[in-house]
């Protein structure tokens, strides 16, 4: 089995003097989710598009499983399947008829093709809804036609720009859930979007650009922890109200600080990292304080997203 891969390197656009990506360089290998992240205009969809031929880079070239997009475009494309700027789909159409065209155009075999599209049905969860007309689907429904469409050749590598942009909250863990299933093959997912809740649900390493140039590309882990210097924070909740109970929390070994968010609530920080939370939630139901829940407190990727993004401006 290959390992898919793509290459940015050193890929710069330029529309006359500004230069919407600026010498990006990425080597992402192996079956993950990589999320692309950054403000509006950072360069995402610059990106993507130089990636899977869309615009053409004014410098610099993107290989997809070793191949160059625009030395070799239909081997390099082949391998891809690509979710940008979502097509409508004619609304006359069922998801199979739209499906075949899709299939049609990725020249999948008329042997194969019943197959694939009844596979991919079933891994956007519409296979209840194969025959029905798409002009009747909700936006979630057809975002996951679209899906479907970019995974209808069995590509290895998958590039969707902001597939959960637009939908409704169910609409957006839906197609958040169909991503984590897709993550069970042997594919390469390169996805750029703006919920940092869905990037950290569902992506193994994010890389996060602003204005055209890349500030980092990790793990989720490493850059959670490298970021946040071992500082970090859990919210506890009660049933009764705590007030007494403060002096007995900020007490607890390992606890730095404690901030009462309301009088059921509290933010405990502490420095170290899953080990001594384990130990915190342990002392502190060993408090009984009618402590009833326990969890990390915000989302320590939009912290990170915030305080890089802010510095370079
Ligand atoms: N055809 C074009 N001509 C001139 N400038 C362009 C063109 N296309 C994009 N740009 C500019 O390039 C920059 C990067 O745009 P891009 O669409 O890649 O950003 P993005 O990171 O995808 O943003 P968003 O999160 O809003 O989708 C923006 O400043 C945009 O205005
Ligand atoms: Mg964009």
């Amino acid at each position: 089995m290959t390992r898919p891969s793509i290459v940015v390197d050193d890929l710069t656009k330029a529309y006359g003097k500004f230069r919407a990506l600026d010498h990006l360089n990425l080597k992402l290998e192996g079956a993950k989710c990589v999320g692309f992240l950054g403000p509006n205009g950072a360069g995402k969809t610059t990106t993507l598009k130089m990636a899977t031929d869309m615009i053409f880079p004014t410098e610099g070239r993107v290989l997809l499983n070793g191949e160059s997009v625009r030395g070799n475009r239909e081997r390099a494309l082949s391998c891809c399947g690509v979710l940008i700027e979502s097509p409508e789909i004619y609304p006359s159409l069922s998801p199979k008829e739209a499906l075949d065209m899709a299939a049609d155009i990725r020249n999948v075999p008329a042997a194969e093709r019943k197959r694939r599209i009844d596979d991919v049905l079933a891994e956007v969860k519409m296979s209840d809804w194969a025959d029905k007309k798409v002009g009747k689907f909700s936006k979630g429904m057809k975002q996951r036609i679209n899906l479907a469409a970019a995974l209808v050749h069995d590509p290895e590598i998958l590039i969707l720009d902001e597939p959960a942009t637009g939908l409704d909250p169910r609409g957006m863990a839906e197609v958040r859930d169909i991503i984590r299933g897709l993550k069970k093959r042997n594919r390469l997912i390169f996805m750029s979007s703006h919920i940092l809740q869905e990037v950290t649900d569902v992506c193994d390493e994010v890389a996060l650009i602003n204005h055209g140039k890349l500030l980092f590309y990790d793990t989720l882990a490493n850059v959670t922890s490298r970021f946040s210097g071992g500082q970090s924070a859990v919210d506890a909740s009660f049933a009764t109200p705590i007030e007494v109970g403060i002096s007995r929390v900020g007490a607890l070994q390992g606890v730095e600080r404690v901030e009462a968010l309301d009088s059921t609530r509290l933010r405990i920080h502490f420095s170290g990292g899953p080990g001594v939370q384990k130990r915190i939630l342990k002392d502190l139901v060993a408090l009984d304080l009618d402590l009833v829940s326990f969890r990390e407190s915000g989302n320590p990727l939009e912290e990170i997203y915030l305080e890089q993004v802010t510095k370079g401006d």
